[in-house]
């Protein structure tokens, strides 16, 4: 059977594919939000451990409460974005494995007092996760900008940190400061009047080595 998808899928995908920060008066549906996740959970991490946590902002009071730990630039593609995505990380994701990696029942002590095995981890596959979010959003026809400016002490303090409520998640997950933020992600349809040219990519021959 042939896996591929069409020309029109890999365009959507990568090579039409672009990032925004202007955007359409066009609401994202906590629908959409709901199928992102349902699509992105699917993709793979290691151990099936899938540390990434998501906070979905979509009010104004929510994203009030970005507002002082954007950098500078950041600030109105965000304020003006339907939904801006926090993709962080548990670092107590491997109190999971039990659920998500039943056939290796030691794994969870694998990593319990191993604070740089789990840095490490909580790190790699949330930063996978957070691309897969992309991709996904890109499929469900919608655009994304990501962005690492900004301040990662004041986001965990303000939506991770002991006490505060935490938007769109389950409160068991979040529990007082072991969540660390990775990078924020705004979500809407991108106004393509807005986009600069495209810019280059490394060469085959520069990226790549064939051994
Ligand atoms: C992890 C990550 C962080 C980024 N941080 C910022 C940012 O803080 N501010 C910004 O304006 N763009 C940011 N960008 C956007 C990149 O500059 C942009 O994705 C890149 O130039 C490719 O643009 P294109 O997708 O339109 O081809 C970030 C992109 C990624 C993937």
């Amino acid at each position: 059977m042939d896996k591929m998808v069409d020309e029109k899928a890999l365009n959507l995908l990568f090579r039409e594919a672009r990032s925004y920060f202007k955007w359409l008066p066009r609401p994202v549906t906590d629908q959409s939000v709901r199928d992102l996740y349902e699509l992105l959970k699917w993709a793979p991490t290691s151990a099936n451990s899938s540390p990434a946590r998501f906070a979905f902002l979509r009010s104004k009071e929510a994203k009030e409460r970005l507002r002082p730990a954007l950098a500078p630039l950041n600030v109105e593609k965000t304020m003006t974005a339907p939904v801006t995505v926090i993709i962080a990380y548990d670092l107590k994701f491997y109190e999971q494995l039990p659920k998500l990696f039943p056939q290796n029942p030691g794994m969870a002590k694998l990593f319990e007092g191993n604070s740089e095995l789990v840095e490490t981890t909580a790190k790699r596959n949330s930063s996978l996760q957070g691309a897969y979010l992309i991709m996904a959003a890109r499929v469900l026809g919608l655009d994304c900008g990501p962005m690492s400016g900004f301040d990662h002490a004041k986001v965990d303090e303000e939506f991770f940190a002991a006490g505060k409520p935490c938007f769109g998640c389950d409160q068991e997950f979040f529990p007082e400061g072991h969540v660390k933020t990775n990078f924020l992600c705004n979500l809407g349809y991108g106004d393509p009047s807005s986009l600069h040219p495209r810019l280059p990519r490394l060469p085959f021959s520069q990226a790549c080595s064939l051994l």
